[in-house]
């Protein structure tokens, strides 16, 4: 019996197996039930018990060693095998499409993450709803109740489907929905903005059916007026990178804040083109007052401790005020020659 030549035969077959299913092949034809190494086993039988003794422990030890050549080899198929997979499967997601116009990102996408960094810097979490809302959280919880004049303010499609008060759901009419849906949820203090996209039955150049805004809520026991303006300065110093910005605030209504107010920018036009923080013509950009007690009640707030501020900013206005674009409907033609001369590289944010 000469192990030596089983061993080197079978070495050889494992070595150059080259799938998972020719190397079991090899494993059936050695130490299968009838393997070759396996029927050298048996024939032990017929030995004396002195060969026996001798060519059985070299058996063994050949089966043993047999079977450990095929496991590594298994292994190494098993590693090669996933190593060609990840080759020939790969795909990087992350590399920019061939045409690069298509590789620009959206001014408003800009817009949302210099945003969430800046109230982001000043303590702010971000928080979200859903844009199909019920009555409840898009007027009614907000102090706009049924047949209310207020409703008229905001153009609203409805949607046929009705919820559980049987109520038409509705496309969200601003991201106020977001102050009930997280006092709801959260105690006080609670410090949020919320980004997020907003509908209005509206077109023309500085409407658009579907638009952006950004909603802040800032509850505590003190919070007041001053530091909402403070707050509110203070982003557009950085949003639109004016030190020197000229800002009023003009009294205004809103039925989920008292007092209300809106907020003007100063600008002026320049060799056609509009430069803001000074002049004496005024852009209004975001609606904003002290949380009406109404709504915080509304929301299981206890008014004798808590108070708070909040506002909404129109996301495409500022955004076309801080590039000087002019048409909002721009904005959403999905036009990439468009988007190649208003769009940022991913490197710009
Ligand atoms: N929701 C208001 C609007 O869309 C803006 C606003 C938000 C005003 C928060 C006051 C407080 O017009």
């Amino acid at each position: 019996m000469d192990i030596k030549k089983v061993l080197n035969e079978v070495t050889k077959e494992i070595e150059q197996s080259s799938s998972q299913q020719e190397l079991q092949n090899v494993k059936v034809a050695y130490l299968g039930k009838k393997g070759k190494i396996t029927e050298l086993l048996k024939s032990l039988k017929d030995l004396s018990l002195e060969e026996k003794k001798s060519s059985g422990s070299k058996l063994n030890l050949l089966r043993i060693e047999v079977d450990n050549l095929i496991k590594d080899k298994f292994n190494d198929l098993k590693i090669e095998e996933i190593n060609s997979k990840l080759k020939n499967e790969y795909l990087d997601i992350s590399f920019p499409p061939p045409n690069s116009i298509a590789s620009k990102a959206h001014p408003i996408s800009k817009t949302f993450d210099e945003v969430i960094t800046i109230f982001g810097s000043m303590g702010y979490s971000v928080a979200e709803g859903p844009d199909i809302e019920t009555d409840f959280f898009n007027f009614s919880a907000l102090n706009i109740p049924e047949n209310h004049p207020a409703r008229e303010m905001q153009d609203t499609f409805y949607i046929d489907d009705k919820d559980k008060e049987g109520k038409p759901y509705v496309l969200r009419t601003h991201t106020s929905p977001v102050q009930i849906r997280t006092l709801l949820n959260q105690k006080p203090p609670v410090k949020i903005i919320a980004p997020g996209r907003t509908y209005r039955c509206d077109s023309d150049s500085t409407h658009s059916p579907m638009f952006h805004q950004v909603e802040g809520l800032f509850i505590n026991e003190n919070a007041n007026m001053g530091d909402l303006k403070g707050t509110l300065i203070e982003f557009c110093k950085q949003f639109f990178n004016v030190q020197n910005l000229k800002v009023r605030f003009r009294p205004s209504y809103f039925p989920f804040t008292e007092p209300s107010a809106e907020m003007d920018i100063a600008y002026e036009i320049v060799d056609n083109k509009i430069q803001l923080g000074q002049g004496d013509r005024w852009l209004e950009i975001l609606g904003c007052g002290m949380v009406n007690p109404i709504v915080l009640e509304n929301c299981n707030v206890d008014t004798n401790i808590y108070q708070g501020f909040a506002f909404g900013v129109g996301l495409d206005r500022i955004t076309m005020l801080k590039y000087g674009l002019t048409d909002i409907r721009s904005f959403f033609s999905g036009n990439l020659n468009w988007i190649a001369s208003n769009g940022f590289t991913i490197g710009d944010f």
